[in-house]
């Protein structure tokens, strides 16, 4: 089975089980949720803050792996009061719906989203064209679409096409310094009380760990979280990735792990108080949930000198 493929069932299964709004704040994995959900928040609106407009004054988002719309209300309620022209796609079928209907959901009274638009492909698929993307976003999904240097290429040169001058790339990702840490750690498995993740390539030298870490494509592991995720399969994304991906779009980088990002982002104050008073990252998240949301990096690819506006 395509790796896409068996992601995509992956999701389409768990779009079935996925728990409530009731129950999902007693979900183990709720401090996990929240942690990133903070980071995406503060991530959103720093590149509202860079991004360019087009020609009608607003931002055009291009949110690639946008699950079940998750993201919407950030992108509406942290927009630093840019009008947003939001476009998302996902490989689940199930996952676009649910977006769809989200969204459905939102139409109301003045919003900050001027128009939503949702289809269901593979990333490395898409045809990404007529250079007028403000703002690309790949939240927890590029270590999926990535499996070969095929798949990176073809990638690189989809996102370098659509960013408009001026526009940017953000995410967030695994790193893999960390992951093979870890690994290292378990013999080939890691494992809390929250997440399980594992690798069939092992054992593996410090060389191996150190090449897909910076340039070779292909490291399968597979992840699994308490209530979200079973033994899903992630591919590592070498640095050469991003390297690669700023001399296309002649963009600067910033990465950096979600502690780091945060401290950084609660020097600037930027991000509206509501949301800090409901996503406080000084909240007691337990251990588990800290040790999972360590695996993980901020990305910001911004044609402007990076960390600050
Ligand atoms: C962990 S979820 C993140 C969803 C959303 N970005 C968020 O942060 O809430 C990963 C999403 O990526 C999607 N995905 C996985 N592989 C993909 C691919 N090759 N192309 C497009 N979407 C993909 C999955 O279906 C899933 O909805």
């Amino acid at each position: 089975m395509a790796t896409s493929d068996a992601v995509r069932r992956h999701y389409e299964r768990r779009g079935r089980n996925d728990p409530c709004k009731a129950t999902r704040t007693t979900s183990p994995s709720y401090g996990v949720r929240q942690g990133s959900n903070f980071v995406k928040t503060t991530l959103i609106n720093y590149a509202c803050h860079i991004a360019p407009t087009n020609r009608k004054g607003t931002v055009r988002v291009l949110d690639v792996g946008c699950g079940k719309g998750g993201d919407l209300q950030k992108w509406w309620r942290n927009s630093a009061k840019r009008i947003v022209e939001y476009e998302g796609f996902d490989v689940s079928e199930t996952r676009v719906d649910s977006a769809q209907a989200r969204y459905e959901r939102m139409r109301g009274p003045p919003r900050m989203i001027a128009h939503a638009d949702f289809f269901t492909a593979d990333m490395v698929d898409v045809p990404y064209d007529g250079a007028n993307t403000s703002i690309v976003s790949v939240m927890f999904a590029l270590h999926y679409g990535v499996p070969d240097a095929e798949s990176a290429t073809r990638l690189i040169q989809g996102f370098a096409s659509t960013i408009r001058a001026g526009g940017c790339v953000i995410g967030t990702i695994v790193s893999i310094e960390r992951l093979c840490e870890r690994l290292r750690s378990g013999r080939g498995g890691w494992t809390n009380a929250l997440c399980t993740t594992r690798c069939e390539e092992w054992p593996m030298t410090d060389d191996d760990m150190r090449e897909y870490a910076t340039r070779r494509y292909g490291l399968r592991y597979t992840f699994s979280l308490e209530g979200a995720l079973d033994a899903c399969p992630e591919y590592n994304i070498p640095s050469i990735f991003f390297e690669t991906l700023q001399c296309e779009t002649g963009c600067d980088m910033l990465r950096m792990p979600f502690s780091q990002w945060l401290d950084s982002q609660e020097m600037q104050r930027t991000t509206p108080v509501h949301v800090c008073t409901k996503m406080c990252p000084d909240a007691p998240y337990d251990t588990a949930s800290r040790e999972v949301l360590a695996l993980y990096d901020v990305f910001v690819l911004s044609a402007r000198s990076v960390g600050t506006y």
